[in-house]
Protein backbone atom coordinates (compact mmCIF):
# COMPACT_ATOMS: atom_id res chain seq x y z
CA UNK A 1 0.00 0.00 0.00
CA UNK A 2 1.66 3.43 -0.86
CA UNK A 3 2.01 5.64 2.13
CA UNK A 4 -0.15 9.02 1.78
CA UNK A 5 2.73 10.85 4.56
CA UNK A 6 4.42 13.34 1.92
CA UNK A 7 4.46 16.87 2.30
CA UNK A 8 3.63 17.65 -1.46
CA UNK A 9 5.96 20.95 -2.05
CA UNK A 10 4.87 21.77 -5.78
CA UNK A 11 1.35 21.45 -4.50
CA UNK A 12 2.11 24.31 -1.57
CA UNK A 13 4.19 26.35 -3.56
CA UNK A 14 1.60 26.09 -6.47
CA UNK A 15 -1.17 27.67 -3.78
CA UNK A 16 1.40 29.79 -2.43
CA UNK A 17 2.06 31.34 -6.13
CA UNK A 18 -1.55 31.45 -6.99
CA UNK A 19 -1.73 33.86 -4.12
CA UNK A 20 0.74 35.59 -4.93
CA UNK A 21 -1.31 36.38 -9.05
CA UNK A 22 -3.29 38.70 -6.92
CA UNK A 23 -0.68 40.58 -5.11
CA UNK A 24 0.81 41.02 -8.44
CA UNK A 25 -2.10 42.00 -10.28
CA UNK A 26 -2.73 44.92 -7.46
CA UNK A 27 0.54 46.42 -7.96
CA UNK A 28 0.16 46.73 -11.49
CA UNK A 29 -3.08 48.55 -11.36
CA UNK A 30 -0.79 50.90 -8.92
CA UNK A 31 1.98 50.77 -12.17
CA UNK A 32 4.49 48.82 -10.32
CA UNK A 33 5.80 45.68 -12.16
CA UNK A 34 8.07 44.04 -9.54
CA UNK A 35 11.57 43.20 -11.01
CA UNK A 36 14.49 41.02 -9.67
CA UNK A 37 18.33 40.55 -11.02
CA UNK A 38 19.52 37.76 -11.14
CA UNK A 39 23.09 37.74 -10.95
CA UNK A 40 25.31 34.35 -11.72
CA UNK A 41 29.32 34.07 -11.68
CA UNK A 42 30.99 31.21 -13.84
CA UNK A 43 29.29 28.63 -14.85
CA UNK A 44 28.83 26.15 -11.78
CA UNK A 45 26.12 23.29 -13.38
CA UNK A 46 23.42 23.37 -10.64
CA UNK A 47 23.73 27.29 -10.48
CA UNK A 48 22.40 27.39 -14.10
CA UNK A 49 19.60 25.45 -13.12
CA UNK A 50 18.61 26.89 -10.28
CA UNK A 51 18.72 30.54 -12.00
CA UNK A 52 16.79 28.90 -14.90
CA UNK A 53 13.84 27.61 -12.65
CA UNK A 54 13.93 30.93 -10.76
CA UNK A 55 13.56 32.70 -14.17
CA UNK A 56 10.86 30.73 -15.15
CA UNK A 57 8.92 30.95 -12.18
CA UNK A 58 8.99 34.74 -12.46
CA UNK A 59 7.93 35.01 -15.78
CA UNK A 60 5.01 32.63 -14.88
CA UNK A 61 4.20 35.15 -12.08
CA UNK A 62 4.53 38.66 -13.97
CA UNK A 63 7.89 39.59 -12.34
CA UNK A 64 10.22 40.91 -14.75
CA UNK A 65 13.46 39.50 -14.64
CA UNK A 66 16.63 39.79 -15.76
CA UNK A 67 19.75 37.55 -15.55
CA UNK A 68 23.42 38.98 -15.50
CA UNK A 69 25.88 36.60 -16.13
CA UNK A 70 29.64 37.00 -15.18
CA UNK A 71 32.87 34.76 -16.55
CA UNK A 72 34.49 33.08 -13.48
CA UNK A 73 37.61 35.32 -13.30
CA UNK A 74 35.58 38.13 -12.86
CA UNK A 75 36.51 40.04 -9.86
CA UNK A 76 35.34 41.02 -6.32
CA UNK A 77 35.33 45.15 -7.62
CA UNK A 78 34.08 44.26 -11.28
CA UNK A 79 30.98 42.51 -9.19
CA UNK A 80 30.23 45.09 -6.57
CA UNK A 81 30.42 47.49 -9.61
CA UNK A 82 27.33 45.85 -11.21
CA UNK A 83 25.77 45.66 -7.55
CA UNK A 84 25.85 49.60 -7.44
CA UNK A 85 24.05 49.86 -10.39
CA UNK A 86 21.59 47.10 -9.83
CA UNK A 87 20.96 49.13 -6.51
CA UNK A 88 20.34 52.05 -8.35
CA UNK A 89 18.14 50.67 -11.07
CA UNK A 90 14.72 51.95 -10.00
CA UNK A 91 12.92 49.13 -11.83
CA UNK A 92 14.54 46.61 -10.18
CA UNK A 93 12.86 45.58 -6.61
CA UNK A 94 14.82 42.58 -5.74
CA UNK A 95 18.60 41.44 -6.66
CA UNK A 96 19.69 37.55 -5.98
CA UNK A 97 23.74 36.65 -6.29
CA UNK A 98 23.52 33.41 -7.08
CA UNK A 99 26.16 30.96 -4.51
CA UNK A 100 28.36 29.69 -4.52
CA UNK A 101 31.36 32.24 -6.15
CA UNK A 102 34.25 32.07 -7.24
CA UNK A 103 37.54 31.65 -4.84
CA UNK A 104 38.42 35.87 -5.36
CA UNK A 105 35.70 36.80 -4.21
CA UNK A 106 34.47 36.84 -0.50
CA UNK A 107 30.66 35.96 -0.77
CA UNK A 108 30.17 38.44 3.06
CA UNK A 109 31.18 41.73 0.99
CA UNK A 110 28.88 40.47 -1.66
CA UNK A 111 26.14 40.13 0.49
CA UNK A 112 26.39 43.36 2.56
CA UNK A 113 26.66 45.54 -0.74
CA UNK A 114 22.97 44.71 -1.82
CA UNK A 115 20.66 46.95 -0.52
CA UNK A 116 18.60 45.48 2.51
CA UNK A 117 15.35 46.46 0.87
CA UNK A 118 16.29 44.31 -2.36
CA UNK A 119 18.10 41.67 -0.23
CA UNK A 120 15.31 39.29 -1.60
CA UNK A 121 17.71 36.29 -0.33
CA UNK A 122 17.78 37.57 2.89
CA UNK A 123 21.49 37.27 3.07
CA UNK A 124 22.24 40.99 4.19
CA UNK A 125 23.66 41.39 7.86
CA UNK A 126 20.80 44.12 8.31
CA UNK A 127 18.21 41.00 7.27
CA UNK A 128 20.09 38.21 8.73
CA UNK A 129 19.54 40.40 12.41
CA UNK A 130 16.74 41.40 11.63
CA UNK A 131 15.59 37.64 11.93
CA UNK A 132 17.56 37.09 15.25
CA UNK A 133 15.35 39.93 16.81
CA UNK A 134 12.21 38.76 15.59
CA UNK A 135 11.59 41.97 13.68
CA UNK A 136 8.99 40.90 10.51
CA UNK A 137 10.12 43.88 8.39
CA UNK A 138 13.20 42.27 7.13
CA UNK A 139 13.74 39.58 4.31
CA UNK A 140 14.01 35.96 5.74
CA UNK A 141 16.40 33.29 3.45
CA UNK A 142 14.03 31.40 1.32
CA UNK A 143 15.12 27.83 2.15
CA UNK A 144 14.56 27.76 5.97
CA UNK A 145 11.49 30.36 4.92
CA UNK A 146 10.31 27.66 2.77
CA UNK A 147 10.66 25.04 5.81
CA UNK A 148 8.63 26.86 8.04
CA UNK A 149 5.61 27.71 5.57
CA UNK A 150 5.65 23.81 4.67
CA UNK A 151 5.49 22.73 8.24
CA UNK A 152 2.31 25.37 8.95
CA UNK A 153 0.50 24.77 6.11
CA UNK A 154 0.58 21.24 6.28
CA UNK A 155 -0.58 21.55 10.17
CA UNK A 156 2.43 20.35 11.98
CA UNK A 157 2.42 21.71 15.41
CA UNK A 158 6.00 23.60 16.23
CA UNK A 159 5.36 24.71 19.51
CA UNK A 160 7.36 22.97 22.01
CA UNK A 161 8.48 20.52 19.32
CA UNK A 162 11.77 19.39 19.67
CA UNK A 163 13.21 20.05 16.29
CA UNK A 164 17.30 19.02 15.46
CA UNK A 165 18.62 20.78 12.48
CA UNK A 166 21.19 18.81 10.99
CA UNK A 167 23.49 21.75 9.58
CA UNK A 168 25.01 24.83 10.28
CA UNK A 169 25.58 26.53 7.37
CA UNK A 170 24.36 30.51 6.86
CA UNK A 171 21.92 29.82 3.87
CA UNK A 172 20.33 27.24 5.72
CA UNK A 173 21.38 25.79 9.19
CA UNK A 174 21.99 28.99 11.22
CA UNK A 175 18.51 30.84 9.92
CA UNK A 176 16.34 27.84 10.18
CA UNK A 177 17.50 27.89 13.81
CA UNK A 178 16.81 31.40 14.19
CA UNK A 179 13.48 31.15 12.94
CA UNK A 180 12.13 27.94 14.84
CA UNK A 181 12.90 29.16 18.08
CA UNK A 182 11.11 32.43 17.76
CA UNK A 183 8.49 33.23 20.19
CA UNK A 184 5.05 32.74 18.53
CA UNK A 185 2.86 30.87 16.30
CA UNK A 186 4.84 30.39 13.45
CA UNK A 187 7.33 28.72 15.63
CA UNK A 188 8.37 28.07 19.38
CA UNK A 189 10.38 24.91 19.11
CA UNK A 190 13.11 23.96 21.11
CA UNK A 191 16.09 23.74 19.03
CA UNK A 192 19.29 21.46 18.47
CA UNK A 193 21.76 22.40 15.98
CA UNK A 194 24.04 19.14 15.10
CA UNK A 195 27.12 19.82 12.94
CA UNK A 196 30.77 17.95 12.37
CA UNK A 197 31.75 18.09 15.64
CA UNK A 198 28.81 17.01 17.57
CA UNK A 199 29.24 13.57 19.50
CA UNK A 200 26.34 11.78 19.17
CA UNK A 201 23.73 12.71 15.96
CA UNK A 202 21.62 9.64 16.36
CA UNK A 203 21.12 10.06 19.50
CA UNK A 204 20.36 13.64 18.91
CA UNK A 205 18.10 12.84 16.01
CA UNK A 206 16.21 10.17 17.69
CA UNK A 207 14.77 12.00 20.03
CA UNK A 208 13.95 14.65 17.23
CA UNK A 209 9.95 15.66 16.66
CA UNK A 210 11.02 17.53 13.60
CA UNK A 211 14.11 16.94 11.44
CA UNK A 212 16.06 19.33 9.39
CA UNK A 213 18.42 17.87 7.37
CA UNK A 214 20.54 20.54 5.72
CA UNK A 215 23.97 18.49 6.03
CA UNK A 216 24.88 17.79 2.07
CA UNK A 217 25.87 14.22 2.59
CA UNK A 218 23.69 12.01 0.49
CA UNK A 219 21.22 9.66 2.26
CA UNK A 220 22.38 10.54 5.75
CA UNK A 221 19.80 10.20 7.71
CA UNK A 222 18.68 6.49 8.28
CA UNK A 223 15.83 4.63 9.79
CA UNK A 224 17.36 4.11 12.93
CA UNK A 225 18.09 7.68 13.63
CA UNK A 226 14.62 8.64 13.25
CA UNK A 227 11.98 8.45 16.27
CA UNK A 228 8.45 7.02 14.79
CA UNK A 229 6.18 9.53 14.07
CA UNK A 230 8.90 12.30 13.58
CA UNK A 231 8.17 14.85 10.83
CA UNK A 232 11.21 14.66 7.96
CA UNK A 233 12.24 17.87 6.06
CA UNK A 234 15.25 17.12 3.68
CA UNK A 235 16.80 20.21 2.29
CA UNK A 236 19.47 18.02 1.11
CA UNK A 237 20.66 18.27 -2.51
CA UNK A 238 23.41 15.73 -3.43
CA UNK A 239 24.49 14.02 -6.94
CA UNK A 240 25.38 10.43 -6.49
CA UNK A 241 26.71 7.91 -9.18
CA UNK A 242 23.99 5.94 -10.98
CA UNK A 243 24.50 3.32 -13.55
CA UNK A 244 20.83 2.99 -14.20
CA UNK A 245 20.71 6.82 -15.14
CA UNK A 246 21.34 8.00 -18.63
CA UNK A 247 23.74 10.72 -17.27
CA UNK A 248 25.54 8.55 -15.08
CA UNK A 249 24.12 10.27 -11.72
CA UNK A 250 21.23 11.10 -9.61
CA UNK A 251 20.16 13.68 -7.43
CA UNK A 252 19.31 12.51 -3.55
CA UNK A 253 18.32 14.20 -0.71
CA UNK A 254 20.48 14.31 2.91
CA UNK A 255 17.70 11.11 4.03
CA UNK A 256 17.26 8.07 2.55
CA UNK A 257 14.06 8.25 1.65
CA UNK A 258 12.91 4.73 1.30
CA UNK A 259 13.65 3.27 4.72
CA UNK A 260 12.82 6.65 6.33
CA UNK A 261 8.76 7.05 4.84
CA UNK A 262 7.57 4.16 6.66
CA UNK A 263 8.85 5.44 9.81
CA UNK A 264 8.11 8.96 9.58
CA UNK A 265 4.88 10.72 10.61
CA UNK A 266 4.87 13.25 7.44
CA UNK A 267 8.23 13.22 4.81
CA UNK A 268 8.92 15.65 2.57
CA UNK A 269 9.73 14.18 -0.94
CA UNK A 270 13.20 15.13 -2.52
CA UNK A 271 12.50 16.34 -5.53
CA UNK A 272 9.23 17.99 -4.61
CA UNK A 273 9.28 19.02 -1.30
CA UNK A 274 11.32 21.58 -0.29
CA UNK A 275 13.12 22.71 -3.38
CA UNK A 276 9.96 24.62 -5.07
CA UNK A 277 9.23 26.05 -1.76
CA UNK A 278 12.68 27.99 -2.09
CA UNK A 279 11.27 29.40 -5.11
CA UNK A 280 8.03 30.62 -3.72
CA UNK A 281 9.27 32.49 -1.10
CA UNK A 282 11.90 33.96 -3.73
CA UNK A 283 8.63 35.68 -5.25
CA UNK A 284 6.84 36.40 -2.38
CA UNK A 285 10.14 38.49 -0.62
CA UNK A 286 10.25 40.11 -4.25
CA UNK A 287 6.06 40.71 -3.89
CA UNK A 288 6.83 42.20 -0.82
CA UNK A 289 9.70 44.42 -1.99
CA UNK A 290 7.67 45.80 -5.24
CA UNK A 291 4.71 46.40 -2.45
CA UNK A 292 7.59 48.64 -0.13
CA UNK A 293 6.97 51.25 -3.33
CA UNK A 294 3.45 51.89 -2.73
N1 LIG B 1 22.63 28.76 -3.46
C1 LIG B 1 21.96 27.77 -2.83
N2 LIG B 1 20.84 28.25 -2.24
C2 LIG B 1 20.81 29.58 -2.52
C3 LIG B 1 19.89 30.62 -2.19
O1 LIG B 1 18.88 30.45 -1.50
N3 LIG B 1 20.21 31.85 -2.65
C4 LIG B 1 21.32 32.08 -3.39
N4 LIG B 1 21.55 33.33 -3.78
N5 LIG B 1 22.19 31.15 -3.70
C5 LIG B 1 21.93 29.90 -3.27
Amino acid sequence: MALDNLIDGRAIATQIQRELTARVAELKTKGIVPGLAFVRVGEDPASKVYVGRKEKACAELGIVSETHVLPEATSEADLLALLARLNAAGHLHGILVQAPLPKQIRESVIYSSVLPEKDVDGFHPVNVGKLMLGDETGFKPCTPAGVVELLIRSGVKTSGAEVVILGRGNIVGKPMAAMLCQKGGRANSTVTICHSATKDIKAHCRRADIIVAAIGVAEFVKADMVKPGAIIMDVGVNRVPDATAKSGTKLVGDVAFAEVQPIAGRITPNPGGVGPMTIAMLLQNTVRAAEAKL
